[in-house]
């Protein structure tokens, strides 16, 4: 398929990009900063970004002193004689040309950019095969899965889902511009491939079942995209346990006061209004009842206090507000006094088996509950991952290698901002990267919120519109071309468009999402997802 010319190149530097002077027909409205364009030059083929345009005049005259109201037939005339157009645009991946046509092209992976072309190289409009040459396509294998369309064309633009799951990821973007339904997507994506095994904290009860949109439409959660067979439920709501309709969850997930370390509880110190002297008089506590420390603390009588106090050189006021505190935790009803890990344990035996996890909040969904729940499951989790890669790394038995595991995350920031960053599990599991098959994907529509550190590890960022700054900075955190990803994450629509960059696609594109809705989830029922093999793959992608 021939591509649309646009224009010749006329100038240019490997940093800065090239000015590609457009060709008199074409219209700088036709084009949109962030589009995907393709430079031919003599020996490569460069795709490459708009990243600006300009309009400039050959005679100083018409910019000192323009006719006025030209009609449009003289603006048209003017138009390549005495005015034109310029774009810049950046290349960000090049292939080398084949000997006699561009048909060898298809066969050869992209890679970075080293090279600029000459003067006079044509741009053209990316046509459907170079997006798949760039991208790949869902034809070729499971593991590409498409996630939207460009904004100005109509072609599916894939990321690589095996590459998403090797590293944490990070979905962003403000309130209402689609993350949730992006996250459905996403994990839509990786469970049909099979590329990773998932534990959702499903916070705003939006991903076990179904759930009416802000449209008054009813989204199906992932229990009824995929079944009861791949997706199991915990939830924390005892009521979940008994409704009908395919919305009752399999497990009820009861935690134990002899379960919550005072970790968990200095986690909460902000939430739970903990006095400054709380970490030295938990410690006491512990030293003398390890385990049972809370159990202890909220059930002492006021003479027990006061003899704990004096023994233990504890200051008896402060004692006693922590107590007053900590029996917040006491009264959820989800806390018991005595808990096990049996529920954890087996929840981990079935990820392993290839299930999927979701960890449904219910009615308890304060952040106080997010952050007691999701740390404590996940800490354990991470522990039996932890022995189970060690005891792979002993035996090198494949039957023995863990599973990639991908642990789902909203309001990512009560777990990842700078002041608990270095304590919670969720941070350490950020920072290991995958060393224990372990990744996250945290979701969160204040990036600038979370610990810059977390940032700069996350190997693809999904991003919706951002306005504030700091938010922006953040999610462009250790990219380069930050000025233009700028300006195309600030163009964003607000809702369903995003912009995908890092470790997943060979280069930042932005792409309006694709609807989930009932022709997608048809779709994920379609195929079982496994990767046909490489030549029927390519055979089919040239019949096509
Ligand atoms: N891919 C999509 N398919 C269909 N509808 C979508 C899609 N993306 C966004 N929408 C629409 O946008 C609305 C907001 O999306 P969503 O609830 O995912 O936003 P959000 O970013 O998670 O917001 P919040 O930060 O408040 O949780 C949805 O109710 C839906 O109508
Ligand atoms: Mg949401």
């Amino acid at each position: 398929m021939p591509r649309k010319h646009l224009g010749v190149v006329t100038d240019g530097a490997f940093n800065a990009g090239l000015t590609v002077r457009l060709d008199s027909g074409v219209s700088t409205e036709e084009m949109r900063i962030g589009d995907f364009v393709v430079v031919e030059g003599e020996r490569n083929l460069y795709f490459s970004m708009i990243s600006d345009m300009e309009l400039r005049a050959t005679d100083p005259r018409l910019t000192a002193d323009p006719p006025r109201d030209v009609s449009p037939f003289i603006a048209q005339a003017l138009r390549g004689s005495l005015t034109y157009a310029t774009v810049q645009v950046k290349p960000m991946q090049m292939m080398p040309l084949g000997e006699e046509d561009d048909f060898v092209v298809d066969l050869e992976a992209p890679r970075p950019v080293r090279t600029i072309p000459m003067h006079l190289a044509t741009l053209a409009e990316a046509n459907e095969s170079d997006f798949r040459t760039v991208f790949g396509a869902e034809e070729m294998g499971g593991k590409y899965f498409a996630m939207g369309t460009p904004l100005t064309m109509d072609i599916p633009v894939c990321l690589n889902l095996e590459r998403l799951v090797e590293r944490s990821n990070g979905v962003f973007g403000q309130s209402g511009t689609g993350k949730s339904f992006l996250v459905r997507l996403l994990l839509c994506g990786v469970i049909r491939s099979r590329v990773a095994v998932n534990l959702i904290f499903d916070m705003h009860n939006e991903y076990a079942f179904g759930k009416q949109s802000e449209d008054g439409v009813f989204v199906k959660g992932l229990s009824q995209v995929f079944g009861r067979s791949k997706i199991l439920v915990y939830s924390l709501d005892r009521d979940a346990a008994s409704r009908g309709g395919g919305r009752s969850a399999d497990r009820i997930v009861r935690i134990g006061l002899n379960q919550i370390e005072p970790d968990d509880v200095m986690l909460l110190a902000q939430e739970l209004d903990l006095p400054a002297t709380a970490e030295a008089t938990i410690g006491l506590l512990g030293d003398r009842h390890g385990e049972r420390w809370l159990a202890h603390l909220v059930t002492m009588a006021p003479p027990e206090l006061e003899a704990f106090a004096e023994e233990s050189g504890a200051h008896p006021a402060s004692l006693a507000a922590l107590q007053r505190r900590l029996k917040r935790l006491q009264r959820k009803a989800y806390v018991v006094e005595q808990g096990d890990f049996n529920l954890i344990d087996e929840m981990v035996m079935c990820l392993e088996k290839g299930q999927h996890v979701i960890l449904h909040f219910g009615q308890h969904d304060s952040p106080l509950d997010h952050m007691l729940v999701a740390n404590l499951i996940t800490r354990r989790v991470r522990q039996l991952y932890r022995e189970k890669v060690e005891r792979y790394e002993e035996t090198q038995n494949p039957a023995d290698k863990p599973r990639p595991l991908m642990i789902t995350v909203e309001e990512a920031h009560s777990f990842l901002n700078p002041s608990v960053s270095r304590q919670t599990i969720f941070g350490t599991i950020a920072r290991e990267l995958r060393k224990y098959h372990v990744t996250l994907m945290v979701v969160d529509q204040r990036p600038s919120s979370i610990d810059d550190e977390v940032m700069s590890q996350l190997g693809t960022r999904v991003s919706g519109k951002l306005t504030e700054e700091r938010d922006i900075d953040a999610v462009l955190t250790g990219v380069g071309g930050r000025s233009f990803l700028r300006g195309a994450l600030e163009s964003l629509d607000t809702r369903q468009q995003v912009l995908l960059i890092g470790h997943a696609v060979p280069m930042p594109v932005v792409v309006r999402t694709r609807p989930y809705d009932d022709a997608f989830i048809a779709e994920m029922h379609a195929g079982d997802g496994r990767p046909k093999d490489a030549a029927q793959a390519i055979s089919e992608l040239f019949d096509a």
